[in-house]
């Protein structure tokens, strides 16, 4: 493929980039942090080069005029996804995520998705004050979260509270998803929140599978594992979606997956290619779950790893809470009065970069991308990481300073939180962006307004990630004392 691409370049010019080994290309050479690894590759080549994984040709794309030419100008020709083993067993290849087949019923597939997800989301709450039943979700699992938080505390003092993140977080998605919640003891949901987990430690290197297509066929748990992890994630989710489909009221939209149903009984239900069949249905809530939950929670993780980190940030965020709201719980809407609490999480995104990539693309015809020929079906890598780090943007990039994103009247600089590129954009863009803003928003505001959170004593904090799809802090504890109205109950 690449001699081919190469002596097509003869006449139309092929991305330069490293010399690859036979089989394992450039594998090898990624490292542990890959996307550093590309963006020092960036110096030598340029915002556009070629490599090798394995015997796979990757487009590699950095800079931000070079990532909006693919994503925006010529979307259409990187909206695919590429043929990868690990993809082909997410929802059988039927995933709106990751599915190959891009077209017009894949366009209908997430139009589909987002109106379900947008409608439940906005529902009315059932309680007086909320806004909507997002809004509600998310207060009621935050609420049981600081308790959680505060009996890990009285226990051991110091705790690391990424399980209980975790389990807060699922809720909200199975809250959205299935109407339901589930007790932070619950056997079912844990082990389902612990399936996620080693699906994601099982699939943290890049499976060579995807790569060297031949290693399929050997009985390797680092190439078998996350199959049997996705095949356990993916039954959860089908007796939910089965129940609804045998409880199913039309009068009576209970969640996300009524919702769906609701849309494929309804509007489409003319036309036999605009809606989506029962495996279909399984497979969006698949997705729905599987991305708002994972990248939620460690978004959150790292939040409060910084905030420990920086204590005056956090008493920065504190005193907009005090200034704002006081003891009144925190709505979606205060988002606006919360510059500083925005530029925050902005800052987190931006710093941490916790999705370096976006999931893969792949080309969908032939095409043209800085003078280079980029034939149909190249894989491309968007690197996410090196936007978010890039000096030409950004003054002093490797520097975590929420007040980056302030202008001179400490209002959130809008245009600047535009180039953080954390949720893609374009045709492929996440599909829960609001989604997730709101939902960080009162996460963080509400344990800040309850609690202080500081670092253990003679504890060493590592802000740098573990790799992995997607990015996580090294585990770190944490402790915390109570606030009541700015007071401190030492415990
Ligand atoms: C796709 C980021 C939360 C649903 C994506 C992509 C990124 C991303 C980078 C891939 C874009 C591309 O391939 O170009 C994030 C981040 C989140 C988050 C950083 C939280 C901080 C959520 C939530 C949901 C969600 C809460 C839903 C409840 C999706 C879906 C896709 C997606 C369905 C696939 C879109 C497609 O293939 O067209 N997200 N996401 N995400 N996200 Fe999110």
């Amino acid at each position: 493929f690449v001699r081919a691409l190469r002596s097509k370049g003869r006449k139309q010019l092929s991305p330069p980039g490293p010399w690859s080994f036979p089989i394992i290309g450039n594998l090898f050479q990624l490292g542990d942090h890959p996307y550093l690894t590309l963006m020092e590759m960036r110096k030598k080549y340029g915002d556009v080069f070629l490599l090798k994984l394995g015997m796979v040709p990757v487009l590699v794309v950095n800079g931000m005029e070079m990532v909006k030419q693919v994503l925006l100008k010529d979307g259409e020709h990187f909206a695919g996804r590429p043929n990868m083993y690990t993809f082909s067993f997410l929802a059988e290849g039927k995933s709106l995520s990751f599915s190959v087949n891009y077209g017009e019923s894949w366009k209908l597939h997430k139009k589909i998705a987002s109106k379900a997800l947008r409608t439940l989301s906005n529902a009315e709450a059932k309680s007086s004050t909320c806004s909507c039943l997002l809004e509600e979700h998310v207060t009621e699992e935050v609420s049981e979260l600081v308790t959680v938080f505060v009996e890990l505390s009285s226990k051991n003092g110091g705790f690391d509270p990424r399980n209980a993140i975790t389990c807060a977080v699922a809720n909200v998605v199975c809250a959205l998803c299935f109407g339901k919640r589930y007790d932070h003891s619950d056997e079912e949901f844990l082990k389902i929140v612990k399936t996620n987990d080693d699906l994601l430690k099982a699939s943290s290197a890049a499976n060579p599978a995807d790569f060297i297509p031949c290693l399929r066929y050997l009985p390797l748990q680092i190439i078998n594992s996350p199959q049997k992890f996705y095949q356990a994630l993916n039954g959860f989710i089908a007796l939910h979606v089965q129940d609804h489909l045998a409880t199913y009221d039309k009068d009576h939209i209970r969640d996300i997956t009524d919702a769906l149903i609701n849309v494929c009984h309804n509007k489409y239900a003319t036309t036999k290619t605009g809606t989506l069949n029962d495996s279909e249905i399984i497979s969006t809530v698949n997705d729905l779950f599987g991305a708002g939950f994972e990248t939620v929670s460690t978004c959150l993780y790292w939040s409060f790893l910084y905030l420990i980190h920086y204590p005056e940030i956090q008493a920065k965020i504190q005193e907009e809470i005090d200034g704002n709201i006081g003891l009144k719980p925190p709505r979606f809407e205060d988002r606006k009065i919360f510059p500083y609490t925005e530029a925050f999480i902005n800052e987190v995104f931006r710093h941490a970069s916790f999705l370096p990539f976006t999931i893969p693309h792949c080309t969908t015809a032939d095409t043209t991308l800085n003078g280079y020929f980029i034939p149909r079906k190249t894989c491309t890598f968007i690197n996410m990481y090196q936007v978010n780090h890039d000096e030409t943007i950004w003054d002093n990039p490797s520097l975590f300073r929420p007040d980056r994103f302030l202008n001179e009247n400490r209002e959130l600089n809008k245009s600047l939180v535009e180039k953080v590129l954390i949720f893609g954009m374009g045709i492929r863009k996440c599909l829960g962006e609001d989604v997730a803003r709101n939902e960080i928003f009162i996460f963080i505001t509400t344990v800040l307004q309850q609690l202080k959170l500081k670092k253990c004593p003679r504890a060493k904090l590592d802000l740098t990630p573990a790799y992995g799809l997607v990015m996580r802090p090294k585990p770190y504890q944490l402790q915390i004392l109570r606030l009541r109205g700015g007071f401190l109950i030492q415990f």
